[in-house]
This record gives structure tokens, C-alpha cells and sequence, in this order.
């Protein structure tokens, strides 16, 4: 999802930055001539990576094979496949999560019925089982009515607490029957929504900011795009454009300067809920904070079916696209997420401690440890700017309002506006992969204008930056790279590719990028195959008409992937009827689905 961008800061005059830089150096660990000598993944790069990676690498990076025939560009209402592999359809919006295979029905469809069923709006995920069967905890971005409903906006509250249910995410038990996949009986199977009582946690938790008249209990989540994952088994599901929930009839309102700075709107997106939930009325005093409770990436158990999901405030509040967690020297959780909108940040944060060590204290590794956002510098090298107190620019500012209000705290620390950050990768050569999916606003100059991490104007199309962090995620700097630019990848058929979004690279660096939005010539969204060596891309998978390709995870011998379609024909069954065949308007209304692929001798997906 996209909306007009939010970020007014004036944040490119670079002498500032530097100004500031240098007055806060301390701060920094390492330095940038330091950086400028440590490796990077690219640059005279890629061919030569395999020496480069001296310095903290994981793997030698070796060219991968991507043996598969790339399939062409398509505009039908029905995927296609690469021909070495074959696709099946999992758990589609509507289907129960009692195991018993069946679905509750498009007509008459309640807000009871979507708690006990899958949501729409498939988006990011994570597998957590063996080969043959696991958890698929699967996040429901994107479930407004005219999608559920077929009308407009709701007309009564039921219908509004229909729409909320088929937000948040599931948590599904799935198991392997021959070549098939299906949804199995389990205690564990649940779904968490925009009503499911939550928690707030970290140094945020108990500010004033996330305080309402009407009482604390915290409810929902909502918007759950991409995802990340945790070491302790644990998954992170993030709010993205939860903004678009909230509005008001007032004609008294009026936005704050922290509003406007998140998009927040009388109007909202025109979901309405606002008119029969006062939790969405933004002129609603008894909840005036509600909208600070949303915009967090949020912890859950896919384990325990009776824990609540955990708003981690540590790691700020954002339109939050995802949360790549690797581990870092020492044993340290860092966590790279992108604020997916024009002109907005890419940030990083690292936990107090080792992470063992901080459970075994009874504290989260999420709650304690510092947030970070990224400025790029035209050099190739890259600077994270400490968001706490201790910057000179945030000095006044409390830790609570900066992870509340965090986007105007990296505003006034001189952040670099990117090209709308959506997910982040870490690859096994320690490279994080950042999708940069469009900006048709990035102009030529000025504090709107390109720069070298952003170096399109009009940028319909995205790209694709590679970055690397000094001593093993842990340093204060990074060199980056553009892996690809989208307007410049070709084949026989011409540009392969726009508006990457959904990305992971296995371990042995195939970069699996997935699109939404235009692609060349308007064709449907893909699942593309990069090697992370020769940058040499194929495509694998595309989608159906009006839907896009997301969410991406496997099993652990890699001979099963899990993608998702979202939205397709966006939602109207004159468009497409997927999983069914296309019959036009008189067939089903499309159901948002995952798709199970598998390569037909039994190789690891993408080879
Ligand atoms: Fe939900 Fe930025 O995609
Ligand atoms: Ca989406
Ligand atoms: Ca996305
Ligand atoms: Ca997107």
C-alpha cells in the first residue's frame, strides 16, 4: 500500500549532516575512513566478492545456480510457473482453522466466522516446523470492505468488526499429505486481529503518549505487512499503514504536527471506521492516544496460544515494513526495518546484550538496546545516527517521545529520505539487501532530489540497495551499494521488473525478490531470482491480475516455499476468480491465498 508522502523535513542540506556529525563523533564507533576500507559487498563488487568477504563474512560468496527456464511477463487472471516447477493453492482467506479442510462462505460472512478463519490480505510470514509439517504464522495486511464485502465502506459496526477480524495475522499448523500441503488440527492454531487484547512493552510501555482517558487496555494490531523472526522461536509482525484506519467527523479537530508527520487525517483512507468505533475517532477524547498504540512491530508466540502479542517500543514506532533480525557480534539481536514511504528512513537496532544472556535475565532482547536510523552518504559509505538523548539534536527530547514520535526524531537528526523502504534482508555474506520500492516524487534537486542511494528521478520503478555494516552489525557505519536498479534489468523481453517490495536471500545467496506495484508494460506481479554474486535475475513465479506477490519463507530443506498472493483482482471476481478458474463476474469472489511451490524433480526452490 502507498500514499502521498509525509516527510516535509528538510533533511538533505548535507553540510549540516556533516556538521552535526562531527559534534557527535564520539557516538560513532568506528569511523568512516575505518568503513570506507572494510568491505562491501558490491561496488567493482560482485564478481570479485568471494575475496572481498574477508572481513566478517559468513560464506564465501559463490556464484549460486538459478538453473530454472525464466518464464515471461503475463496479464492472466491464473499464475504461472516456471516449467521445472509446479504450484498449489493453502489456505485462502475464509478457510477454517478447525483442520477441517472446508471454509465459511462469502455470503453471510461474520466477524465470529473471520476469528475462526484465515484473514484476507496475505502479506509477510515465517515457517517454523521441519519438512513435513510446522507453524505458518502468516500476517493479514489488508481487509478492508469492499474486499470482505463487496461494498464501499461499513454500514453498521458488525461490518467494521468483520473488517478488523480479517486484519492481524494467524497462526496455522500445516502439514504435508503426499505432495500436498494442508491446514492441520491444532491448539495452536489462532487467529490475533484488530480487537485481540495486546501489550505494550520496552521504554515507551508506560509514557503519558500511550495513555487513554478510556482506560489502558491495548487492542489489536493492525496493517501487518512484512514480518522478521526471532532466534528464541518467536515471530514479529509489523504495522504499516495503521494511519489509514483512524478519522473523524469533527470539524473541530485538528492534526498535531506529529499527526501530519505520520499521515494522520481526517479523512483517514475512507475506511470509516471511525463512524461506528470511537477507538478510530481521532476526535474521540477518551481516545486520544489511541493512534500512538499503532505503528509498533509486534512480538508473537507462535507457540503459546494463550500469550498475548507484544508492541515492542524499543524498536520505534514507524510505518513499519518489516524486522530483519540477525545476530550480531557478541551475540546481539540488530534488527533492520524500513518505514515503507516516500522520503522516508531506514533504521537498525541492537540489543543491550548478548541474547541468551538477556532471556536468561528474564528481559526481552526487543525491549532493551538502542535504535538507530541510516543516513547514506554520496561516498558509498553510510552513517547510523543514534536515536536517544545522547544525540546532540535530540537531546531535549525524552527516550519515550523519540520511539513515539520516531519519525520526527529522525527528521531533526538528518536521515537520508529514501525511495520508500520496504523489506530488508540479510544475506549469508552479511549484506542487507533494502527494497526501495518507487518514488514518482523524487525529483532531480533540492531536498527532494536524487541522490546516490536514491539516483532515479521519477523512480516508477524502484530499486534494489545493498549495505553492510562495519564489525558484524555492530558498527556505528556501513558501505552500501545499488544492487539493481529495476528500469536497468532486462532480458530477451525487455525491463523485467518494477516496484520490488517482498525480498530473502537463502544460504547460498539467491536473492528472491517478489514486486508490487507497476510492472513493465502493466503486467502482473512476480517472484524473481537474483544471484547475489553476478546479479543475473530470472523470473520464477507471477501472480494474478490485480494482485501482488509477497510474504516468502521455507521449509528447511528449501524444497518447499511458501509465497503469498494478495489481493487478487483486487478482490473483484470480473478480474479474477483465483484459486478458481477465471469464469468472470459470475464466478467466485477472489480469495487472497498462499502458494506452495515446489520444483518437480524435488531441487531446492530457485535452482
Ligand atoms: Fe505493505 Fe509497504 O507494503
Ligand atoms: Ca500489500
Ligand atoms: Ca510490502
Ligand atoms: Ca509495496
Amino acid at each position: 500500500m502507498s500514499e502521498e508522502f509525509s516527510n516535509h523535513s528538510d533533511n538533505r542540506e548535507f553540510e549540516d549532516v556533516l556538521n552535526t556529525y562531527m559534534s557527535r563523533r564520539k557516538l560513532i564507533v568506528g569511523s568512516l575512513a575505518g568503513a570506507a576500507l572494510t568491505f562491501m559487498g558490491g561496488s567493482a563488487a560482485s564478481a570479485s566478492a568471494g575475496k572481498g568477504a574477508a572481513t566478517g563474512a559468513k560464506v564465501a560468496a559463490k556464484a549460486p545456480k538459478i538453473g530454472f527456464t525464466s518464464i515471461p511477463l503475463q496479464n492472466s487472471a491464473m499464475p504461472t510457473i516456471a516449467p521445472e516447477y509446479a504450484y498449489s493453492v493453502l489456505i485462502p482467506w475464509r478457510e477454517k482453522l478447525d483442520g477441517s479442510g472446508t471454509s465459511f462462505d462469502y455470503i453471510g460472512f461474520t466477524a465470529e466466522q473471520q476469528e475462526k478463519s484465515i484473514g484476507i490480505g496475505h502479506d509477510g510470514m515465517w515457517y517454523f516446523g521441519d519438512d513435513k509439517k510446522g507453524l505458518l504464522c502468516i500476517n493479514h495486511e489488508y481487509g478492508t470492505t469492499p474486499h470482505i464485502m463487496g461494498k464501499r465502506v461499513p454500514t453498521n459496526l458488525e461490518e467494521v468488526r468483520l473488517s478488523q477480524a480479517a486484519h492481524g495475522m494467524s497462526v496455522v499448523a500445516i502439514e504435508r499429505s503426499g505432495s500436498k500441503w494442508k491446514v492441520a488440527k491444532s491448539a495452536k492454531n489462532r487467529r490475533i486481529h484488530g480487537n485481540t487484547v495486546a501489550k505494550m512493552s520496552g521504554p515507551a510501555a508506560k509514557s503519558a503518549l500511550l495513555v487513554n482517558a478510556a482506560g489502558n487496555k491495548v487492542q489489536g494490531t493492525l496493517n501487518n505487512c512484512a514480518n522478521g523472526k526471532t532466534p528464541w522461536g518467536t515471530y514479529l509482525t509489523c504495522e504499516e499503514n495503521f494511519n489509514g484506519y483512524f478519522g473523524t467527523t469533527s470539524t473541530t479537530w485538528k492534526p498535531s504536527a506529529e499527526h501530519t508527520r505520520y499521515g494522520i487525517v481526517a479523512a483517514g483512507f475512507g475506511y470509516d471506521w471511525h463512524k461506528f468505533d470511537p477507538r478510530f475517532d481521532l476526535a474521540d477524547a477518551s481516545y486520544a492516544n489511541e493512534v500512538n498504540r499503532f505503528g509498533w512491530v509486534v512480538e508473537v508466540d507462535p507457540n503459546d496460544p494463550k500469550s498475548a502479542p507484544i508492541k515492542r517500543t524499543a524498536l520505534g514506532r514507524v510505518k513499519h515494513e518489516g524486522a530483519e533480525l540477525v545476530v550480531g557480534k557478541g551475540g546481539r539481536a540488530v534488527v533492520y526495518m524500513g518505514d515503507d514511504e516516500r522520503f522516508d528512513y531506514v533504521y537498525k537496532f541492537v540489543s543491550r546484550a548478548n541474547w541468551k544472556t538477556m532471556i536468561k535475565e528474564g528481559v526481552s532482547p526487543l525491549d532493551e538496546g538502542t535504535l538507530y536510523v541510516a543516513r547514506f552518504d554520496d561516498n558509498g559509505t553510510g552513517v547510523w545516527i543514534e536515536l536517544s538523548p545522547k544525540t546532540a539534536q535530540l537531546s531535549s527530547w525524552t527516550l519515550d517521545k523519540i520511539l513515539v514520535h520516531t519519525r520526527l526524531a529522525a527528521d531533526a537528526v538528518g536521515a537520508t529520505k529514501m525511495d520508500r523502504p520496504e523489506w530488508i534482508a540479510g544475506a549469508p555474506t552479511g549484506e542487507m539487501y533494502v527494497t526501495l520500492t518507487n518514488n514518482t516524487q523524487r525529483g532531480t534537486t533540492g531536498k527532494a532530489g536524487i541522490d546516490k542511494a536514491n539516483p532515479t528521478a521519477v523512480n516508477t520503478y524502484g530499486h534494489i540497495v545493498r549495505f553492510k555494516d562495519a564489525n558484524d552489525h555492530l558498527g556505528g557505519t556501513f558501505n552500501w551499494e545499488v544492487f539493481a536498479l529495476a528500469k536497468d534489468v532486462t532480458d530477451a523481453g525487455g525491463q523485467m521488473f518494477g516496484s520490488p517490495d517482498g525480498i530473502w536471500v537463502d544460504p547460498d545467496n539467491r536473492v528472491f525478490v517478489q514486486t508490487d506495484g507497476e510492472q513493465p508494460g502493466k503486467q502482473n506481479d512476480q517472484l524473481l531470482v537474483a544471484s547475489g554474486v553476478t546479479k543475473e535475475f530470472k523470473r520464477l513465479f507471477t501472480g494474478v491480475k490485480g494482485s501482488e506477490v509477497t510474504g516468502v519463507t521455507v521449509t528447511p530443506d528449501r524444497r518447499t516455499m511458501f509465497v503469498n498472493l494478495q489481493h487478487p483482482g483486487d478482490g473483484d471476481p470480473s478480474i479474477s476468480n483465483f484459486p478458481a478458474e477465471f469464469q468472470g463476474l459470475g464466478g467466485p469472489v477472489p480469495r487472497d491465498c498462499t502458494i506452495v511451490i515446489t520444483r518437480k524433480n524435488g531441487g531446492v526452490i530457485g535452482s
